[in-house]
């Protein structure tokens, strides 16, 4: 860990990556505080801000301001809120408007708002010229955990989701805890399933911490702040070593198999599920799988379910609202799913909480048997 305090209850995590190494600063108010963090890590002065219609109207005067009385140029876009915007159509109007506005390669592209602008915008800056600079001010749980860490941007084809992008990493991440408090609960337990996550991989002290702490994480101050910079921290250190995502960086998937295949089955209709409640289900199945291969005890997956449950999180299948698909529907989608290499089917697995693993020979009629015991449950 070098999670490092700065101003009173902030946090500093570096991310160290070389040439491309930068800083995630953590704590309340940072957008207030912008132009100063900019000006002193950036050498570029005029800057480009992609925000979405949700965000813009609370956020963007405040950073504008900052920026601009830092000496910082800048001009703004604001976009439909949601995943229909990270398209073809919105990277061809954030590019263009980011060359219209004559951003240089020592300027930056600023994505202000969830994981889906910052996706946009991140991969925007790693085209327009080859490369701009890229500040990410995530303001959702799940951006300021998970996907403002790390590089991956893009967007979505007809084909399917993020199969347009490339690696791109910020010069410079800004996560404004305060901002959070707009953000409605439902995202906010969402993206709570991802810090949770951190723990169930390899950090059961964290674990233990959050079942104790929780809610005064979802209540803001220092507790927030603590469970954000440690989620970074653990995304951080993965990313580090795996930049590329070719091995360890895998674990970061835990309940992802299981959640993405709810998520399909349930046609990404946020009604239903958003992802973060998938990644709950997911976590939990996880577990039970593990425990049903004798790998872990069946308390373990209690344990969490109980936790998420406290939260507000669903933990079964049969939580989610409507009829599900017949296993074999479920089953394509877990064989789709890119983490299934030459006919056996790769899972993170777990011997307990804190103590995950990739499994790459996982036999698919196992998990067709767990499958149908499990939806009715
Ligand atoms: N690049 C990566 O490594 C990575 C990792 C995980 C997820 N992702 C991507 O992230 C996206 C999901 O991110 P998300 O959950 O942040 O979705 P999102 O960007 O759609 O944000 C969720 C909702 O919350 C609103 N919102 C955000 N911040 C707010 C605030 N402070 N106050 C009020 N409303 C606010 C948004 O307008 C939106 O309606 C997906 O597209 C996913 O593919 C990327
Ligand atoms: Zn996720």
């Amino acid at each position: 860990m070098n999670i490092v305090s700065t101003r009173g209850a902030e946090r500093l995590v570096h991310v160290p990556l070389g040439e491309r190494a930068y800083d995630i600063l953590i704590g309340a108010d940072l957008i207030k505080r912008a132009g100063g963090e900019f000006t002193a890590r950036l050498r570029g002065r005029r800057a480009a801000i992609i925000t979405d219609e949700h965000v813009g109207p609370l956020y963007l005067e405040a950073l504008t301001d900052s920026l601009q009385t830092d000496g910082v140029e800048t001009v703004s876009l604001t976009l439909p809120a949601g995943e229909k915007t990270k398209s073809l159509e919105s990277l061809a109007a954030v590019t263009e408007m980011v060359l219209s506005a004559r951003i240089e390669r020592n300027d930056a592209v600023i994505a202000l708002g969830g994981g889906v602008i910052g996706d946009l915008a991140g991969f925007a800056a790693g085209i327009v010229r080859r490369g701009v600079r890229f500040v990410q001010i995530p303001t959702s749980l799940l951006a300021q955990v998970d996907s403002s860490v790390g590089g991956k941007t893009g967007i979505n084809s007809r084909h399917g989701k993020n199969l347009l992008g490339a690696f791109h990493q910020p010069d410079l991440v800004l996560a404004d805890t305060a901002v959070l408090d707009s953000l409605s609960g439902r995202e906010f337990r969402a993206g709570y399933a991802e810090v949770l996550k951190y723990g169930l991989i390899d950090k059961p002290d964290f674990f233990e911490w959050l079942e104790k702490n929780w809610k005064k994480v979802f209540e803001g101050g220092e507790e927030r702040i603590e469970a954000i910079a440690i989620s970074c921290q653990a995304k951080a250190d993965v990313v580090a070593e795996d930049e590329r995502e070719t091995g360890r960086r895998a674990r970061l998937n835990l309940g992802h198999t299981f959640g993405h295949a709810l998520e399909a089955a349930t046609e990404y209709d946020s009604r239903r599920l958003v992802h973060g409640e998938g990644v709950a289900i997911g976590m939990v199945l996880a577990h039970q799988f593990s425990a049903r291969l004798n790998l872990a005890s069946p308390d373990d997956a209690r344990r969490i379910a109980a936790h998420l449950s406290d939260v507000g999180l669903p933990t079964r299948m049969s939580d989610i609202d409507g009829v599900l698909p017949p296993t074999e529907v479920l089953m394509s989608a877990i064989a789709q799913d890119k983490k299934v290499r030459s006919g056996k089917l790769t899972f993170i697995l777990t011997h307990g909480i804190g103590q995950s693993f990739v499994a790459d020979d996982v036999p698919a009629s196992e998990v067709v048997g767990f499958l149908e015991d499990m939806r009715t449950r």
